[in-house]
């Protein structure tokens, strides 16, 4: 745990005026944190308790018994996985580290007082503690696909998710823990990103054997950071740059399907306990047909600039060389990537023996249709705009 802290460079901290009144209040408890604490005692969660206390029909207003802290609930992801755990009765702790405005949309997700917003600080263990101290469950969606100036790809990808599993080890009550991390995540990735969420799954496994992988491919939806941009982009200069020739294969997948397969890891008896699922949706894309089709839907015509891959590669580098040089934030890197550009050099689709969403019971949609109708919005002249693509001609041959 120390190295851990030495890693994400924790300070001694002070203990908050709370903490230390609460000290005051429990002078004889060595732990501030954790079920048996009397602040956080929970009848449905009692320390060590190997089953789950369920009541009702299943619904919202049932009691699921399942009392998860979701870190990265505020994220893409996080919204459906917090949507589908509080519409079973579940209780949802959010831990937030922005504004108050970050988790706004989830409190609805639930009856009142089901999701439970609790701000924390990811550099202080501390407060990591306190918003697992009443879960049994914690599912981690924290990531990132950029590394900013105060965050390293290894620091969030890796180190935070090595320190949750140490922290739930420590807690005793946690009776679940899963692990999302991505497709294509090895020790060999070109990426660094995938070698830090490789890294993660190993130190997570060898602390908790019993937690669960995700490892789920690009994932999209209404929210998504990969049609959406395209389909922005493609709308703001008439063009789509193509990182290499398109020729990547990838097998996106619906985010609803993720979160589906999260929570049905979380009710199965178990079986899911210390295995690794790949969730890739039911078809392979090429990047350039995946491009395709978000070119049909938002009835453009197709227009690609081909820019080989060190071109792209150029392109990214100065964000990449003047990140931790320059005293002030660089812009979020947007349709060229880095890391994701070196993701790209290779294909990333489910392995052949791989367990995947057959094994938890889940028939993952076709991306076609209503899992990506959201695009519309990006139609000119509104969604009823344009042609469908079997009409479609050529602008060279307009009038
Ligand atoms: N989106 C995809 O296509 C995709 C594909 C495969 C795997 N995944 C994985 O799935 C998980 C969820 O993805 P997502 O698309 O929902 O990601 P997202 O929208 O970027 O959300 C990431 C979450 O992680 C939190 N986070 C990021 N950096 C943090 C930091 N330094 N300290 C504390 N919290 C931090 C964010 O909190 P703030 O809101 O405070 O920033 C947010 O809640 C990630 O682990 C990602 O790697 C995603």
């Amino acid at each position: 745990m120390q190295a851990v802290s030495r890693r994400l460079g924790h300070q001694s901290l002070k203990l908050s005026p709370a903490i230390s009144s609460l000290k005051s209040i429990y002078p004889l408890s060595d732990h501030y944190y954790g079920a048996d604490h009397p602040r956080f005692g929970s009848t449905l969660a009692p320390k060590g308790v190997g089953h789950l206390v369920r009541k009702g029909t299943g619904g919202r207003s049932s009691v699921s018994g399942v009392i998860a802290t979701v870190f990265g609930a505020t994220g893409f992801l996080g919204r459906y996985v917090v949507q589908q755990l509080a519409k079973m009765g579940s209780q949802v702790l959010v831990p937030f580290r922005g504004s108050e405005d970050s988790h706004r949309h989830l409190k609805l997700m639930g009856d009142l007082g089901q999701i439970v917003p609790m701000q924390y600080n990811p550099r202080d263990e501390d407060s990591i503690k306190a918003v697992m101290a009443k879960a049994n469950v914690v599912v981690n969606l924290v990531g990132r696909e950029y590394e900013t100036r105060n965050y390293s790809f290894e620091e969030v990808n890796h180190h935070m998710a090595e320190q949750l599993a140490m922290i739930a080890k420590e807690h005793g009550g946690i009776m679940r823990f899963i692990q999302v991390s991505c497709l294509g995540a090895s020790p060999s990735s070109p990426s660094r990103m995938l070698r830090a969420k490789a890294a993660a799954e190993e130190a997570i496994l060898r602390e908790l054997p019993e937690a669960t992988i995700m490892k789920p491919a690009a994932i999209i939806g209404t929210e998504d950071r990969i049609l959406n941009r395209w389909a922005h982009f493609a709308r703001k200069y008439s063009f789509l740059p193509l990182i290499g020739n398109g020729s990547t294969k990838i097998q996106p997948v619906y985010v609803v399907d993720v979160a589906a397969a999260i929570v049905a890891a979380l009710k199965d008896d178990g079986t899911s306990m210390g295995k690794v699922f790949e969730l890739g949706g039911p078809e392979v894309f090429t990047v350039h047909e995946l491009a395709e089709l978000m070119y049909e839907t938002i009835r453009e015509w197709p227009r690609y600039v081909k820019v080989p891959l060190p071109i792209a590669k150029a392109v990214a580098m100065p964000r990449e060389i003047f990140l931790k040089k320059v005293p002030f934030p660089l812009p979020t890197p947007d349709m060229f990537n880095f890391d994701e550009i070196n993701a790209l050099t290779v294909d990333t689709v489910v392995s052949d023996n791989a367990l995947t969403f057959s094994d938890l019971g889940i028939v993952p949609h076709k991306l076609k249709g209503y899992p990506i109708e959201y695009l519309i919005s990006y139609r000119k002249g509104g969604p009823q705009f344009g042609s469908t693509i079997s009409e479609r001609v050529s602008p060279e041959s307009w009038p």
